[in-house]
């Protein structure tokens, strides 16, 4: 089942006020350890695609200079307020912008994260191309995501769920073999993380 934006929108904009308090300290484990492998020198410029309500923001180094994209701009509303609220001089831009699609140049940053927003874009492929295309050459891309297992009860169960996968704004199937073989991701780096390490985060230096 493919998702596509306006059913996206739709799904985050219902999602965007109680989103911090469903999807907050239970995933931020992953995030802390997705930041920690972002280019961490001096002036480094990181993209965070997908960035939502930005809870990861307050997690980067205030050296590192960090851009955020997402398709919801009810979730961007909620990530400038916390930039403001915590005064976080190093957020360069919030912008609602596809993932898919993006308007920056080729090679524009050093490191580009994307934090379970995977299964979320309704073109794999086309998300990752979109990535490899806007990091320098040996930069890392750097992927934090649940995949199904369908060997497991809850792949199982996610199995059964992919009708709704519209309206929960997720692919809720998606397995990690299929997002490989259809998006060519080259996987350096397997670590996992969260509750029962069902999420895991990928690691790959960008080739072109
Ligand atoms: C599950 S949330 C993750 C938010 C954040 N990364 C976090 O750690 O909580 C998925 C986010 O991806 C965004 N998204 C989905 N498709 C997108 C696309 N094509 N381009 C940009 N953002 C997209 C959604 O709007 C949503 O804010």
């Amino acid at each position: 089942m493919r998702l596509d934006v306006a059913s996206i929108q739709k799904a985050y904009k219902r999602y965007a006020k109680y989103y911090n308090f469903y999807f907050g300290w239970i995933f931020n484990p992953g995030r802390k350890t997705a930041v920690e492998l972002t280019d961490q020198s001096e002036g480094a410029h990181v993209l965070e695609v997908g960035v939502g309500t930005g809870l990861s923001l307050p997690l980067y180094p205030s050296h590192v200079k960090v851009t955020g994209i997402d398709i919801s701009n009810e979730m961007l509303h909620y990530a400038k307020e916390l930039v403001k609220e915590d005064r976080l001089k190093n957020v360069e831009a919030l912008l609602n912008m596809d993932a898919e699609n993006m308007s920056f140049p080729d090679n524009s940053f050093d490191s580009i994260v994307a934090m379970y927003v995977a299964t979320v874009v309704p073109n794999p492929k086309r998300f990752v191309k979109e990535m490899s295309r806007v990091c320098k050459p040996g930069g890392k891309i750097i992927l934090l995501n649940h995949f199904a297992n369908k060997k497991r009860i809850f792949g199982k169960a996610a199995e059964l769920l992919s009708p709704i996968s519209r309206y929960v704004g997720f692919r809720t199937n998606l397995t990690l073999e299929e997002f490989t073989k259809e998006t060519g991701f080259e996987i350096e780096n397997k670590i996992s993380v969260n509750v029962m390490d069902l999420w895991t985060i990928l690691v790959s230096t960008n080739k072109k």
